[in-house]
């Protein structure tokens, strides 16, 4: 089944193109297009934004019913307004910092395009897509327990859908299972990635055995990039320990309000 419709004016469409100039858009069943749909890589910390929404809508609220000028009232729309931003900021990282700071990541890691990558705490596919998209002849495998409290609508299921948007499913494998101790064989890894993941390991015993267990599958010679908030020195302090070579810690980037770092590093060859 197609959709027809004519392209803008100027418009380089060659494909789905007939005779006459107009395009025939494929129908997915529940009727969306492929051509128009893109992946969908949710919010990080949904229940952290929406709290802050609403106490921010709260004492805005409070705020503007105080009689001006009164201080308490200056105060309420002081703090409520610093929520609300501070819950816009976290809603923009999610959508497009993160999303830059991914490109970026991947363009560093200069793939050769056959590697065999695995992305710790994969979500619904971030970095795993980003990746995916650079190895036409390799296969990037994500690893994820699919929690929501961490990220929106975060679902197996999800993941798949956007690798399907992307065009990469064929080289994009998915499997449910903690980081801390991963179903996959030693040294079977180019590259081991992982971004705004390991923190949601409450404690650090099971943030350092997610860090050991990244090291294990990596190949020698293999790259690991671990980007993060909260816990980027300690992850940097273990794989030093563990004898990882370069280990860089990046300087802070505060596309989520937290400082978020980079940890690179190389297992000996
Ligand atoms: C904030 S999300 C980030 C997802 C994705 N990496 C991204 O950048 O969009 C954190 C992810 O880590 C996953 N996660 C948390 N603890 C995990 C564990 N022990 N093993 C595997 N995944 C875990 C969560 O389910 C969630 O998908």
């Amino acid at each position: 089944m197609f959709i027809v419709t004519r392209p803008p004016t100027g418009c380089k469409l060659g494909r789905f193109l007939d005779d006459e100039g107009y395009r025939h858009v494929p129908v997915l069943h529940d009727n969306r297009t492929t051509g128009t749909m893109k992946p969908n890589y949710g919010i990080d910390a949904p229940i952290v934004v929406r709290n802050m929404l609403l106490v921010g809508a709260v004492f805005l609220a409070m705020g503007f019913l105080v009689p001006a000028p009164d201080p308490f009232g200056i105060c309420c729309i002081w703090v409520g307004g610093s929520f609300l931003v501070t819950a816009g900021l976290m809603v923009s990282g999610s959508k497009f910092f993160k999303v830059r700071l991914r490109d970026k990541l991947v363009g560093s890691l200069k793939l050769k395009g056959t590697e065999r990558v695995l992305d710790m705490g994969c979500g619904r596919g971030l970095l795993l897509i980003g990746l995916a998209k650079r190895l036409p002849h390799g296969r990037a495998i994500g690893i994820d327990l699919w929690q929501k409290v961490d990220q929106s609508a975060n679902d197996i299921e999800v993941t798949r859908t956007n690798a399907r948007l992307a065009h990469v499913e064929d080289s994009t494998e998915v499997v449910t299972g903690d980081m801390r101790d991963m179903p996959f064989d030693s040294e079977s890894f180019d590259v081991v990635v992982s971004s705004w993941a390991i923190h949601n390991i409450p404690d650090t015993a099971g943030r350092d055995q997610a860090i050991q267990e990244a090291v294990r599958v990596l190949k020698p010679g293999g790259k690991l990039v671990i980007v993060d908030i909260f816990a980027s020195k300690e992850y940097a302090r273990k794989l030093a320990e563990l004898k990882m070579l370069n280990v860089i810690l990046s300087g802070p980037n505060f596309l989520f309000v937290i400082p978020t770092r980079v940890v690179t590093a190389k297992k000996t060859g």
